[in-house]
């Protein structure tokens, strides 16, 4: 046996570490506290990620290690026996809809063999086209949005009308927003989250969004294209620095800005493990809820080499919601 690839499939394993993320930050709902959200969320993920069977350098963490004290780029977490993997960790991503209380956030993680997921090094973040699998074959980053949803509409077999595109509402999308009405395609606008909305686009499951795109974070694309290589349809991706200063840093470590990276170039492995869990409830999955026993929490778990997606709904009694909270039970 290769002790040195993963032969399980992780995502299994890994979905008790998304759930307890999601129990220890959905304590902090609406309480409109991003940093203790975010802090319990890494605690309860850490407590758990110590007793998974892996050796597993963190490549996409809560950023350099001065930064963020727990789970930093290039820290190796797992028990250190083998599998060798790289993680990518967002104990939560959308910490201001958790704490607004609004729907929408997760808990997520993913993995891969070592030495295969994309480090985006200095950029923070990437332009990102996301569909499902019927329009997988037709999307060009090259062509500007407008053409991409006729060439999507018609691979769906739909008037472009009755595609509905999720994009995250910022200033810097007033050009692709324009264009996108220009069109006549639905647009969803979200405050944040993208990696649910990423989800949402590329799963056939769920038909409320067709496509995302825009500009956000490439941590978050990274895990996307982990998800979107199981389940099958494609993602796009181009690096897009904020700052003339982010540019050059950005060269100078050998970047190339203009290429149009593929699922495949995010994540190089035909092999990758997805887990995330609702925290608030949102599109794709139900949030966490407590009664006077417990937690129940909802999960999606993928693996790229099989294409299994799996919604793992799980009842969680007390003792363990006190084991992961650092709020008292
Ligand atoms: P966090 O929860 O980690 O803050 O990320 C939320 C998020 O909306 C991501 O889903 C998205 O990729 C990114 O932020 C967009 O960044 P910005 O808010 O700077 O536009």
């Amino acid at each position: 046996m290769n002790t040195e690839k993963p032969d399980r499939n992780l995502a299994i394993e890994i979905v008790r570490v998304t759930e307890a993320a999601a129990m220890a930050a959905a304590r902090w709902q609406g309480r409109g506290d991003k940093e203790a959200g975010d802090q319990a969320a890494v605690d309860a993920m850490r407590t758990v990620l110590e007793t998974v069977e892996i050796d597993a350098t963190v490549v996409i963490g809560e950023g350099e290690k001065d930064e963020a004290p727990m789970l930093y780029n290039g820290e190796r977490v797992g028990t250190g026996n083998p599998p060798k993997v790289d993680i990518a960790v967002d104990p939560i991503d959308g910490t201001r809809l958790l704490a607004e209380g609004r729907p929408g956030s997760l808990a997520v993680m993913a993995a891969a063999p070592a030495g295969t997921m994309f480090d985006p090094g200095p950029c923070v973040y990437m332009e990102k086209l996301v569909v499902g699998p019927d329009a997988a074959e037709v999307v060009d980053l090259d062509r500007p949005i407008g053409e991409n949803l006729q060439a999507i509409a018609t691979a769906m077999g739909r008037q472009v009308g009755d595609v509905t595109v999720v994009m995250l509402d910022r200033d810097r999308h007033e050009e692709a927003k324009r264009q996108i009405r220009d069109v006549g395609a639905r647009l969803q606008l979200i405050s944040d989250g993208d990696v649910e909305a990423a989800i949402v686009a590329a799963w056939d499951d769920r038909p409320q969004v067709d496509v995302l795109y825009g500009i956000g974070g490439t941590p978050e694309g990274v895990i996307t294209a982990c998800a979107v290589k199981a389940l099958g349809g494609a993602m796009l991706g181009r690096l897009w620095p904020r700052t003339d200063e982010e540019r050059g840093l950005a060269l100078d470590a050998g970047y190339d800005l203009d290429v149009v990276l593929t699922a495949d170039d995010l994540v190089t492995a035909d092999d990758s493990f997805v887990s995330c869990t609702g925290i608030t409830q949102g599109n794709l999955l139900r949030g966490v809820s407590f009664d006077r026993k417990g937690a129940t929490t909802e999960s999606l778990v993928m693996r790229a080499k099989s294409g299994t997606v799996r919604i793992i709904r799980a009842r969680h009694r007390l003792e363990k919601l006190r084991q992961y909270s650092s709020v008292p039970y």
